[in-house]
C-alpha cells in the first residue's frame, strides 16, 4: 500500500474549474444524489442510464432531489436553475461525448461494472476521466478494463451527499498523480471536505472499514490516502 501526503495535494484555495462537464452513469439513489450536487455547484451533467424507464425515474429522482436542495440550502431560486443543467441519455456514446469525467454509480456487482468499464472504453473522448462511486470495489478490480487505467480512480460519495459533503478518492497503482489532483479540485469546488478545505481539520472518513482500501484516515494531522 503506498501513502500519500494530503497536505501536498491539498492545493490552493480554489474556485477555479477545471472540469465543465460531467457525466454520472447510473442514476439511482446515489447517481441521482451526485448529479443533483454537482450540477448544484455549476457543472453541465449527462445522466446515463439503461432505458427509457431508468431515464424516466431519473428525472423523477431528480425533482425530488430540487425540494430537498431548496429546503436545505434555503435557496428555491438555486435550485430550480440547477434543474437546467442536466441532458439525460441511455446512449451511452452520447452521454459521455463532451465528458472531462465521469463518474460511475451502477449497480455494486462486478460483472455490470466490468461490462459497463468496456463498453465505455469503446466510446468515451480521450480525455475524460473516468471515476467509480463503489462502496466496496476497488479501482484496481477494475482498471484493466477501462483502456486508460492512468485516467482511472474511485470517487466514493456519502448518501445524503448534501449533508454528509464527503467524496473519498483512491487511485490504483497505475492511476496518474495529475487526474488524482485534478479530482480533489473538483471535490473542493463542489465543497466536499469542507472542514479541511476551511479549518484544516480532520474530517474525512475511511471509507470501507471491512476491507484494507482506506483512502483518507482520519488520523489526527496525518491526513493521508492511498492506494487500491
Ligand atoms: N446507496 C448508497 O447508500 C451508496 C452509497 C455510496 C456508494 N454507493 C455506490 O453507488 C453505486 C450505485 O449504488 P445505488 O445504491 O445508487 O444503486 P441503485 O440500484 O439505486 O442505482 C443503480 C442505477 O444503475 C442503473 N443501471 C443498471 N445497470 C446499469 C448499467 N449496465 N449501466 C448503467 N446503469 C445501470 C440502474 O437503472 C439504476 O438507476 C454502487 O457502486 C454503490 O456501491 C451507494
Amino acid at each position: 500500500m503506498q501513502y500519500y501526503d494530503i497536505k501536498k495535494l491539498y492545493l490552493k484555495e480554489t474556485n477555479e474549474v477545471n472540469f465543465k462537464n460531467i457525466t454520472v452513469a447510473g442514476s439511482g439513489v446515489l447517481g441521482s444524489q451526485i448529479a443533483f450536487q454537482t450540477a448544484f455547484h455549476g457543472y453541465n451533467v449527462s445522466v446515463y442510464d439503461i432505458n427509457d424507464k431508468a431515464i424516466a425515474k431519473a428525472k423523477e429522482r431528480l425533482a425530488d432531489l430540487k425540494g430537498v436542495y431548496a429546503g436545505f440550502f434555503k435557496d428555491p431560486k438555486k435550485a430550480e436553475e440547477t434543474l437546467a443543467r442536466f441532458t439525460f441519455s441511455s446512449s451511452l456514446e452520447e452521454a459521455v461525448k463532451d465528458a472531462d469525467l465521469i463518474i460511475e454509480a451502477v449497480p455494486e456487482l462486478v460483472d455490470i461494472k466490468i461490462n459497463f468499464y468496456k463498453e465505455l472504453a469503446k466510446v468515451a473522448p480521450e480525455k475524460t476521466i473516468f471515476a467509480s462511486n463503489s462502496s466496496t470495489m476497488v479501482p484496481s478490480q477494475f482498471a484493466e478494463y477501462t483502456g486508460r487505467p492512468e485516467k482511472f480512480l474511485a470517487l466514493h460519495f456519502a448518501n445524503l451527499v448534501w449533508q454528509n459533503n464527503t467524496a473519498e478518492v483512491m487511485g490504483h497503482t497505475g492511476t496518474d498523480e495529475d487526474v488524482i489532483q485534478q479530482v480533489i479540485e473538483f471535490c473542493q469546488i463542489n465543497r466536499y471536505d469542507s472542514a479541511i478545505h476551511k479549518k484544516g481539520t480532520a474530517r474525512l472518513y475511511s471509507k470501507l472499514a471491512f476491507s484494507s482500501a482506506v483512502i483518507f484516515r482520519p488520523v489526527a494531522l496525518g491526513k493521508r490516502y492511498c492506494r487500491s
